[in-house]
């Protein structure tokens, strides 16, 4: 089933003819690319049929890992960079209460160099029983190499080594990389970051999935989502029934006809990292050879009172696909009439913060297509695991049209070497 709805009336006036002929074809033409694995990077599009082929003792293994492991630890450290830890981080934070839930705390790290971020760290680990999920592709990742070395050091120290080791899972290449060796050596429970599917089209594997396991979210469900999305994805290259192509050919308009930022925009604080997901996924998979659209994310009405200004009134160079979401998990009421009235909300009685909320977004986008800005929106029916599941693909799969539209390799990154070789050099790493 799929659950999204698509609105492209509010593109107008500032973009039109999205769905014109010539984009179409585009967009066909990336469709079999895509599918066919006829366009660059196709060593890498073991996404694509993922969600169906995904071997079910994977996920069986990650049932016990966690049935195993969560009722004995308080936190659960993930260490990853990049794709190895965003779309973890998406779902979790977006599926979580506000202020943690039921299961182990999940808390990050080899995302960053700061080193209070490791003192601070430490004193949480001290405190705390926990284990451990080390994520790297390559395994040779510095940022999650210097993380694991530090965290690996404190485990050890406080269970001892064998106890360590089963407290540390792997997530890995089948048989590159240093990570893969250290995990052989020392008798880790691993998994297999498969070879055809790239760090950001990555959070459906273990990559993702371990770390979603383990916080307590329902990981059969976020692939059934995935399933269901990829089922409409595949099956047509009709754009009126594919939203994926209708999607790509819109962020194609907004660029060609003046709009070189795309701003996802979503009204709920538990969606502040799909938003950082999504930014990787589209700023590196199409923003090489001087060519992408450059993506950016808000948070509303948040970022009202610090970009809104910009957005309404500012430069014309971006347009908002806005992420709404239908329906709460639970309802919180204004409360009733106050005699007084002195904070002059009795007018808002009865009503719940979401009622609020979806004025808010309704005035927003209306202040903005009204301002200049070419607005899409998407809208879900709730933030679940289902619907996350088809978001993901959704958006996967977009992208990978969208980049062969803009003529790049939607599945390197060579840009992201030029700082590491800076850096070695700085730190004098033998061979660099
Ligand atoms: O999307 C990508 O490929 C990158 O963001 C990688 O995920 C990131 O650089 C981390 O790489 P690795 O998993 O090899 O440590």
């Amino acid at each position: 089933m799929n659950d999204i709805i698509f609105r492209t009336e509010r593109l107008k006036p500032h973009v039109v003819g999205f769905d014109n002929q010539q984009l179409a074809n585009e967009a066909r033409g990336a469709f079999h690319q895509l599918l066919e694995g006829t366009g660059s990077g196709s060593d890498f599009l073991g996404w694509v049929d993922w969600p169906e082929k995904i071997d079910t003792a994977i996920v069986k293994n990650i049932s016990s890992d966690v049935a195993r492991i969560a009722p004995k630890i308080k936190i659960f450290v993930v260490i990853g960079i990049g794709g190895s830890y965003l779309g973890a981080r998406a779902v979790i934070e977006a599926l979580q209460g506000a202020f943690g839930n039921n299961g182990p705390r999940v808390v990050y790290a080899g995302h960053t160099l700061g080193e209070d971020y490791y003192a601070d760290l430490l004193d949480l680990l001290d405190a705390n029983d926990y284990a451990v999920a080390v994520i790297s592709k390559s395994g040779t990742t510095t940022e999650p190499a210097v993380a694991f070395r530090i965290v690996r050091q404190h485990l050890e120290r406080k269970y001892g080594r064998d106890e360590a080791a089963r407290r540390i899972i792997a997530i890995t290449d089948a048989s590159r990389g240093a990570l893969r060796q250290i995990a052989t050596d020392e008798g880790y429970s691993t998994y297999v970051i498969p070879d055809n599917i790239g760090g950001r089209f990555s959070v459906l594997t273990p990559v993702g999935l371990v770390p979603i396991a383990m916080a307590g979210h329902d990981i059969e469900a976020l692939l059934g989502g995935a399933r269901a999305m990829r089922a409409v994805c595949i099956s047509s290259d009709d754009p009126a029934t594919n939203p994926a192509m209708r999607y790509a050919m819109v962020r194609q308009a907004a660029l060609r006809q003046g709009y070189p930022v795309e701003m996802l925009v979503n009204f709920n604080p538990q969606l502040v990292y799909l938003g950082e997901w999504w930014k990787q996924l589209y700023g590196e998979s199409e923003g090489k050879d001087g060519r992408g659209i450059l993506p950016h994310s808000a948070t509303f009405t948040t970022d009202l009172h610090s970009m809104g200004q910009y957005i309404q009134d500012g430069q014309r160079l971006l347009f908002e696909t806005v992420l709404s979401v239908a329906n709460p998990r639970r309802r919180v009421c204004i409360p009733m009439d106050d005699e007084k009235n002195l904070d002059g909300l009795n007018y808002l009685k009865g009503k719940s913060v979401n009622d609020i909320n979806h004025c808010a977004q309704e005035g927003t986008v209306m202040a903005h297509n009204a301002g200049g800005v070419p607005v899409l929106e998407i809208e879900v029916p709730e933030i679940g695991e289902h619907t996350l599941g088809e978001l993901i693909y959704f958006f996967e799969f977009a992208c990978g049209l969208s980049a062969y539209m803009t003529g790049v390799n939607p599945f390197d990154q060579p840009g992201v070497e030029a700082y590491k070789s800076n850096m070695f050099h700085l730190l004098g790493k033998p061979g660099a």
